[in-house]
């Protein structure tokens, strides 16, 4: 069946995709898009059978809706390393070496050491706009506290960090679909640029090795194997830099606006926000996923739920489809602290490209709120302003988030 209302830039589907996928739900599960050429999988299960099946559901395509690579953007990224597979866009045997070589900078035992500095970085953020009483929240503090905290992670200066910002952003609107061609050819000299600058920074940690994850990228070995070339390290410290911003940024923005909506669940976190934070990062996470769906291509013709896709074909996992699923999470729509499977969402993915930061993102998520709720009484949404999705095609994001709050006497 085809569903040509599927536009996931249309401005209904950025205000709400919610309906469409409770429609799919029940008449097409899995449908083909015409206008994208890709199948879209919106059940809970569904996609982890996909997930579960990576020889036959392939991730080299993962991060492309599809669109052809302009010659003009091609002359770009032939200045620097080209795309080069890994991690997110590659496939097992080549994808457990590359995990295996980064996995160790992720655990959940290195990301709990953390915690104190972030919530150092989370209160600095707050301190600076504390005393105005309204702030546009992603531009001061979403987007600074996971970015500050990556930049730390990596080794590099804090006075990059605008410009990561703007590589970030173009790195991610490359991924969406309908870019025009000035656009393309913009976001793909950021690459490069991203590119340029880290190799530089990674020449310097051979000259002179530090404590930070540039030096055990370039000193990474597992016996028996190739070490990195030079464009799988910058590849691999670009899925890092991308995945770990937008998405993170976006888990932040989408939370506090479900939550300041919620005005019951707001005052459980607030009375708790030490116990309850965890639980309101799970929800908000499956409620509002910052990643709604990633792509997959087939390697052979295969039947998904109950629908026959031939080889070589494009998908995408709708994750954001499959977490309002009402036969995975009763009544879906709400949002409930106290959802018994509410971890089971599929926001991070699933499988061998399990969101390696996941821990790391949860922790930032709850120091966050955290922050929030104590720091900033009677923060609420400003009267009248603007929600303004980011226009993107597969990240669920706020543009600009208005909030205001009670300063003292
Ligand atoms: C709320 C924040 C985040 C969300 C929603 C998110 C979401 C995801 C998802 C859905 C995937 C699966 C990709 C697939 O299905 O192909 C993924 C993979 C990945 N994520 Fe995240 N992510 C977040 C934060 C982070 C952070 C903080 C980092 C790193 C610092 C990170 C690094 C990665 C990497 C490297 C992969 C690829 C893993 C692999 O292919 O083995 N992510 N993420």
């Amino acid at each position: 069946m085809s569903i040509p209302e599927y536009n996931p830039l249309s401005p209904a589907a950025l205000a709400d995709p919610y309906p469409l996928f409770e429609r799919v739900h029940r008449e097409a599960p899995v449908f083909f898009s015409e206008r994208f050429n890709l199948w879209i999988v919106t059940r809970y299960e569904d996609i982890w059978t996909a997930l579960r099946d990576p020889a036959t559901f392939s991730s080299a395509i993962s991060t492309t809706v599809g669109t052809q690579v302009l010659p003009e953007v091609e002359a770009v990224l032939a200045e620097g390393w080209g795309e080069v597979p890994t991690l997110v866009t590659s496939d097992p045997p080549a994808h457990t070496r590359f995990r295996a070589l980064i996995s160790k900078a992720f655990t959940p035992r290195r990301v709990a050491e953390r915690e104190g500095r972030i919530r150092e970085i989370a209160n600095a953020l707050v301190d600076g706009f504390a005393a105005e009483g309204r702030v546009e929240l992603v531009w001061r503090f979403a987007y600074p506290l996971p970015m500050t905290v990556i930049a730390e992670i990596l080794g590099v200066p804090h006075e990059d960090l605008d410009r990561f910002k703007r590589w970030s952003d173009d790195v991610v609107a490359r991924l969406s679909a309908e870019l025009s061609p000035e656009r393309q050819v913009a976001c793909a000299r950021s690459l490069v640029d991203f590119q340029h600058y880290f190799s530089e920074r990674l020449d310097e940690r051979a000259r002179a090795p530090r404590d930070d994850m540039l030096t055990d990228l370039l000193n990474a070995r597992i016996e028996g194997t190739e070490p990195l070339t030079r464009g799988e390290q910058l590849s691999m410290l670009q899925q890092i830099l991308v995945a770990g911003n937008e998405t993170t940024t976006n888990l932040i923005a989408n939370m506090v606006v479900l939550l300041l909506e919620r005005p019951e669940a707001w005052r459980a976190v607030r009375a708790d926000p030490a116990h309850v934070a965890a639980a309101a990062v799970e929800e908000a996470l499956r409620m509002e996923s910052p990643v709604q769906g990633l792509f997959r291509s087939t390697t052979r013709e295969v039947a998904l739920g109950g629908v026959r896709i031939p080889a070589g074909a494009h998908l995408q996992l709708l994750y954001g489809a499959g977490n309002r699923d009402a036969a995975e999470f009763p009544d879906p729509g709400r949002f409930e602290l106290e959802r018994a499977n509410a971890s089971s969402h599929l926001a991070f993915g699933g499988g061998a490209h399990f969101c390696l930061g996941a821990s790391l993102a949860r922790l930032e998520g709850r120091i966050a709120l955290q922050t929030l709720a104590t720091r900033l009484p009677g923060l609420r949404l400003e009267p009248g302003a603007e929600l303004a999705r980011v226009p993107h095609f597969f990240l669920r994001g706020f543009e600009q988030l208005r909030v205001e709050w009670e300063l003292p006497a």
